[in-house]
């Protein structure tokens, strides 16, 4: 071969390395959607874009925030034990199997309400993303035609509170609707009976209702605009009394028998209600205390998954959200048992600032981590993460 030759090889070579190609590069970083490294990238520009009283509605907890704080820090408690060349991590899968369905990956978006805030026609919007980045999906209704049509969810559960569900007529024509609708599963919140303090929202003058409909309303000078219907959030309002009685484990129990659907029950903190949740034939639960929305001071949820994980005892899976933020997190929870981990905030920051192209963005970011992590943690697959991966600090 010439010098000549030789010289023609290494340009070659040069043209096809990835160093000459960061023309490509530089132009996906021109992509605003690409910018957002992390999750939390996707928070700021969330913040700044938001009216703030929609941004506080999204990010306070309630009274003292404690537990919302909680649920991040307690991660920290925690530490990833890597354990190498067990397994080829050349190939890193992250898909699973739940209530009967094949997933691409654990991730799972949370059930939340007043999502306009954030976006026009955010369920919707929310049902898109999860069908570009293939993630199981927990609505709050609506989005059956946009799942029928291929674009949304290939699975989605139903949220319930459980109100809809006063008589047996109505809890056996619930389900027959969603099963004809497709739907998976029915997911009953128990921790929202009562209504919590979330005090950033006193303070701002927020009526819930702005939420579900348009969004924040205000003025051409930027004050806010009340309507008589309005109904603010208030301090110093205990409800003694309730119109209708709240559903009890008897209920669920009912709900259960009237329907092929899968049942699991959202807001589980303790070993006893998992316990209870397995005795009345519940289908699995969601370890979970509302993304610290509703009571307070119960501490974080990735600290109350070990008790619920033992009192499940293999028989339910268990599923938990709350804080989750990096694949880090997410390897944590099913180091210590969990079959799949939820997102609340992260999703709505995405929708919030790039539409259903951002909530497949963050669903996108976090599977990239967890990926990631699991080949340096030493697995290639979901199988293989066991408690032996994680340790409590004392
Ligand atoms: C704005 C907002 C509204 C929510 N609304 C509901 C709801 O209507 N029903 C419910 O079960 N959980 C609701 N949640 C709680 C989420 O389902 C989930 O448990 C929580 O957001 C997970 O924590 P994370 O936000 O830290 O990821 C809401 C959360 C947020 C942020």
């Amino acid at each position: 071969m010439t010098r000549r030759d030789l010289a023609l090889k290494f340009f070659q070579f040069l043209a096809a390395s990835p160093l000459l190609r960061a023309d490509k590069k530089y132009s996906e970083l021109g992509d605003p959607l690409l910018k957002p490294v992390n999750v939390f990238d996707f928070a700021k520009l969330a913040k700044a874009k938001l009216d703030p009283l929609a941004w506080d509605y999204m990010d306070e907890g309630s009274d003292d925030e404690a537990s919302l704080r909680d649920n991040r820090s307690r991660f920290d408690n925690i530490i990833i034990r890597p354990q190498f060349l067990m397994h080829d991590v050349s190939k890193i899968d992250l898909s699973t199997t739940l209530f009967g369905k094949k997933l691409d990956h654990p991730i799972f978006i949370c059930p939340t309400g007043g999502k306009n805030c954030f976006f026009k026609n955010g369920e919707e919007e929310t049902a898109y993303g999860a069908g570009m980045s293939n993630t199981m999906m927990f609505t709050r209704g609506g989005i059956d035609k946009i799942a029928a049509s291929g674009k949304g969810p290939k699975v989605w559960w139903q949220f319930t509170s459980a109100a809809e569900l006063r008589t047996k007529n109505q809890m056996t024509n619930f389900g027959e609707k969603l099963q004809d609708q497709g739907c998976s599963g029915i997911s009953v919140t128990v921790d929202i009976y009562h209504v919590s303090h979330r005090e950033r929202s006193i303070h701002n003058g927020l009526s819930r209702g702005w939420c579900e409909a348009n969004g924040v309303p205000r003025d051409a000078a930027g004050n806010l605009k009340y309507s008589p219907n309005d109904v603010l959030w208030t301090a110093g309002d205990f409800p003694v009394a309730r119109p209708f009685s709240t559903p009890t484990w008897d209920t669920l129990k009912q709900l259960r028998d009237s329907t092929d659907l899968p049942v699991i029950v959202k807001g589980v903190m303790t070993s006893n209600d998992t316990e209870r949740a397995v005795k009345y034939g519940m289908s699995g639960v969601v370890v979970s205390n509302h993304g610290a929305r509703q009571l307070d001071q119960v501490g974080g949820t990735i600290e109350a998954l070990p008790e619920c994980v033992q009192a499940a005892g293999g028989k339910i899976p268990v599923l938990i959200d709350g804080g989750f933020r990096r694949g880090t997190d997410i390897f944590k929870a099913l180091a210590l048992g969990a079959s799949a981990v939820g997102i609340g905030k992260p999703y709505l920051w995405g929708m919030a600032t790039f539409g259903r192209a951002g909530v497949a963005r963050v669903i996108d970011l976090l599977r990239a981590e967890l990926g990631a992590d699991m080949g340096m943690a030493g697995v290639a697959k979901l199988s293989q993460i066991d408690s032996s991966f994680v340790r409590i600090r004392k």
